[in-house]
């Protein structure tokens, strides 16, 4: 069932307004307004280089945006510029504290390949968080049982499938116990019937009320679970909406044209 029905009138968990992003001449965010409610799933979509990833990299602030406005949980984040004209946080305390808010999931897991699946899942909240070891350890447990990998957590990353990495990925981001998940492409790396698994946690954490923006190619995954659609095209929103107007009636023709080639 799509979850669209519920879609939620909560507060905003994420607000971009405008964003602009440049990389040396080439303008990748091209004045980007999204916004992702408390509760809700936004998918975004679009072609290789349309801009996707570097949206979800300046909410987190692993890019700094030229210009624009974004608000997580309300917090404004506080921009600067350097004397090329590009962003630069004005204040250092507030990107620690938005990373935090903010987990990210990457394509390629980014696990510690050294650290063991336990390791690699508590080693920010001892580390960062500064929990004592013992509750880590815990709570590293309950995450490593939901995403199904207790019997896996003495294994290093290379002892898993890409499945488990990524699984692993999300128990790691989860423990920081983030207000906002993003995740990058989290299946794109995998052989395909490894994708449901990772697929199937991502669904219970939308069930469970999971504030997320995910970029995916997986349109099928797209429809059922998300609550809004937002497709972005050489660094604007062309269309964005609720999954059953976007996929079955897109008003524009590139989206159209996109979602014919993705073969839907
Ligand atoms: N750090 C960077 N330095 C220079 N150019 C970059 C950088 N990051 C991204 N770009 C360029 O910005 C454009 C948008 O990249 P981005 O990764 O956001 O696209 P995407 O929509 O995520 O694409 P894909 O579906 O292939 O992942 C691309 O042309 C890319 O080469
Ligand atoms: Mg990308």
């Amino acid at each position: 069932m799509s979850l669209a029905a519920v879609a939620p009138t909560s507060p905003p968990a994420v607000v971009v307004e405008d964003m602009h992003k440049s990389f040396g001449k080439l303008e990748v965010l091209k004045g980007v307004s999204v916004t992702a409610r408390e509760g809700e799933v936004v998918a975004l979509i679009g072609s290789s280089g349309s801009g996707k990833s570097t949206l979800l990299r300046c909410i987190n602030l692993l890019e700094v945006p030229d210009s624009g406005r974004v608000w997580i949980e309300g917090e404004e984040l506080k921009l600067a510029r350097d004397r090329h004209g590009h962003g630069k946080p004005a204040d250092k305390g507030q990107v620690d504290r938005i990373r935090r808010r903010c987990g990210m999931v990457f394509q390629n897991f980014n696990l510690w390949t050294h650290r063991t699946v336990l390791e690699n899942v508590i080693e920010a909240p001892v580390h960062v968080l500064k929990q004592p070891r013992e509750q880590a350890v815990a709570n590293a447990e309950r995450l490593l049982d939901k995403v199904g990998l207790s019997a896996k957590k003495d294994s290093y990353p290379a002892q898993l499938s890409g499945g488990q990495q990524q699984r692993a990925a999300i128990a790691r981001m989860l423990a920081m116990g983030p207000q906002v998940m993003l995740f990058d492409e989290p299946t794109s790396a995998l052989d395909p019937e490894l994708v449901g698994e990772v697929l199937k946690v991502m669904r219970d954490l939308a069930a469970e009320g999971a504030t997320m923006l995910i970029v995916t190619h997986e349109m099928a995954f797209a429809r059922e679970v998300a609550h809004k659609v937002v497709f972005l095209h050489q660094g604007k929103v062309e269309e964005e909406g609720p999954p059953e107007e976007v996929f079955t009636n897109p008003k524009s023709e590139r989206c159209r044209q996109f979602l014919s080639r993705e073969g839907r």
